[in-house]
């Protein structure tokens, strides 16, 4: 019957509900379906959420799921439910809390989306998406995670912002985790192709790398109440978009690793071919020694994670 494309949103806060607002100005799919627990919240943002696509002449519809039964046959989910960082909180102090959101959401995923592509947000993100993909049985191709993109997209604003120049010309690249010690790349970032070493210094580049490492954090240290979304979300419906539109553009996701990069039974930040199938492709970046250290020591830190979760017997609860 229902021949569109259609997307679910699981957490229709600040970030799921950009997220929608973002496709639905897109017309990216036929159908939004926001499935929060405040159920008269997510009503109000979807009524107003397709008035505004009517407005821009956008055919999305976006509607409300009451529960996860009703979070059917989606082509794509994105999974923001989780507590949000709030200042002074690590990502990591997230944890239990959001596996635990996490482990429910995506047992609901699996029933009732049974071939959507899975689009983890929720925090602390790799280790979101590594219980993602166990608990929801999806091959890793259809379980990713949203991080390197907005990363990407932070150091290249950051950059921006110490030329003066270059915006919208401006190619980042972050890797690894996405954690205070994620990966940013300098030596694969570029200016319209010219490399960031021919433009700024080592110190100012120094400055970019460790301001981007901590961008999630500057923005909740000014908003206190929560933090960044519309970048996030950006990023998110950027990862939607090339999935419905099976783009088959490189990006950088969290994906669980399989001998790349000499990691297994792991997430990381690595670059991506996205297409209609997700993840149909994990791309393998040449890295110096330095650049491998800083990857290392990024999978550890997800690794950890990954290790309190099974030291809480997490993945053995029925
Ligand atoms: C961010 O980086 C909180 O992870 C979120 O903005």
């Amino acid at each position: 019957m229902n021949q569109g494309k259609r997307v679910g949103i699981v957490g229709a806060g600040n970030v799921g509900a950009t997220v929608a607002y973002s496709l639905a100005m897109l017309g990216s799919c036929h159908e939004i379906i926001l499935r929060d627990n405040k159920i008269e919240v997510a009503k109000g943002k979807a009524l107003d959420m397709s008035q505004a696509a009517a407005a821009v002449r956008s055919h999305t519809v976006v509607s409300v799921a009451e529960s996860m039964e009703e979070l059917t046959d989606c082509d794509v989910v994105v999974v923001t439910a989780g507590s949000p960082r709030l200042p002074g909180m690590s990502r990591d102090d997230l944890l239990m809390i959001n596996a635990n959101i996490t482990k429910e959401v995506v047992s609901g995923i699996a029933k009732y989306s049974p071939n959507a592509i899975i689009i983890m947000v929720s925090n602390p993100l790799d280790a979101m998406t590594y219980v993602a993909l166990k608990e929801s049985g999806f091959d890793r191709s259809r379980v990713l995670g949203m991080a390197g993109i907005l990363d990407s997209s932070r150091m290249a604003a950051f950059i921006q912002e110490k030329l003066g120049y270059g915006g919208g010309q401006i190619r980042a690249s972050v890797m690894g985790g996405h954690g205070d010690d994620m990966v940013p790349l300098p030596r694969y970032s570029t200016v319209a192709g010219v490399p960031l070493s021919d433009l700024l210094s080592e110190d100012e580049i120094d400055e970019i790398v460790d301001r981007t490492r901590h961008g999630g954090a500057e923005i909740v240290g000014y908003l206190k109440t929560g933090s960044a979304y519309y970048a996030p979300a950006k990023s998110t419906a950027i990862m939607v978009e090339a999935i419905l539109k099976d783009t088959k553009q490189i990006h950088p996701c969290a994906v669980y690793l399989e001998g790349e990069y000499g990691y297994d039974d792991v997430v990381s930040g690595v670059p991506v071919m996205i297409g209609a199938n997700g993840a149909e492709k994990i791309i393998e970046v040449t890295l110096n020694d330095k650049e491998k250290e800083m990857f290392a020591r990024s999978c550890n830190s997800v690794q950890t994670l990954i290790d309190t979760l099974n030291e809480n017997k997490f993945f053995e609860e029925a």
